[in-house]
């Protein structure tokens, strides 16, 4: 079975060949990317084979965002002040087609759920929200994430679902 190594972007990775299928996505990490981390708009992290340092696999994108309460699920949204409230922003996760179907998927959704955990207790968030493309929406709610009222692709999962509460409290 193939481990990774999971980082941030760096200079040294090839991913002009990545191919994760989404065109969107693949403009993304070729051009994109870089300029992101850069301009501290998005910290990007990437999956590359620990037999192969340089072969991009995978990669997500997390960022600081907001969201108002009366866009989320009424049970939720009770619980919290009616202003717009501090989220993690899962902007963007890939796998390159041939490493698809094999689990890596997996393993950087919970990477990135454990980078916010570690990170929320500095900064608060009330959970990480996606917006899934048609086809990966379902990848999401495998992983309990739920959508948000009327908005079958923006996907939530609360911050008390994957941070130990020692971490937060
Ligand atoms: C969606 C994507 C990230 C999944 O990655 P992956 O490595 O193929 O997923 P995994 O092998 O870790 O699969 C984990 C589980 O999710 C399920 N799954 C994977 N892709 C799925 C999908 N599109 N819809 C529903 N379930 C999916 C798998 O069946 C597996 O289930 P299991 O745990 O019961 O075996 C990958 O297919 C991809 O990059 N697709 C193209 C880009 C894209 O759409 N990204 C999402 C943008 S928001």
């Amino acid at each position: 079975m193939t481990r990774f190594h999971i980082r941030q972007l760096n200079k040294s990775v090839d991913k002009t060949s990545f191919d994760c299928g989404q065109p969107e996505l693949n403009d993304y990490i070729r051009h994109y990317a870089s300029q992101d981390v850069k301009r501290n708009v998005a910290r990007v992290f990437i999956a590359t084979p620990e037999s192969a340092e340089t072969q991009l696999a995978g990669f997500f994108t997390l960022s600081a965002g907001s969201i108002h309460c009366s866009e989320l699920p009424e049970a939720f949204a009770k619980t919290l002040p009616r202003y717009p409230v501090p989220v993690a922003i899962l902007g963007r996760l890939a796998v390159d087609v041939h490493f698809q179907g094999k689990g890596l998927g997996s393993i950087l959704l919970t990477e990135a759920c454990q980078r916010v955990a570690h990170a929320s207790s500095t900064l608060a968030v009330i959970g990480i929200i996606v917006d899934a493309k048609d086809a990966a929406a379902e990848f999401y709610r495998h992983f309990g994430f739920t959508p948000l009222p009327g908005k079958p692709n923006k996907l939530l999962l609360p911050t008390t679902t994957f941070a130990p509460k020692t971490l937060i409290r």
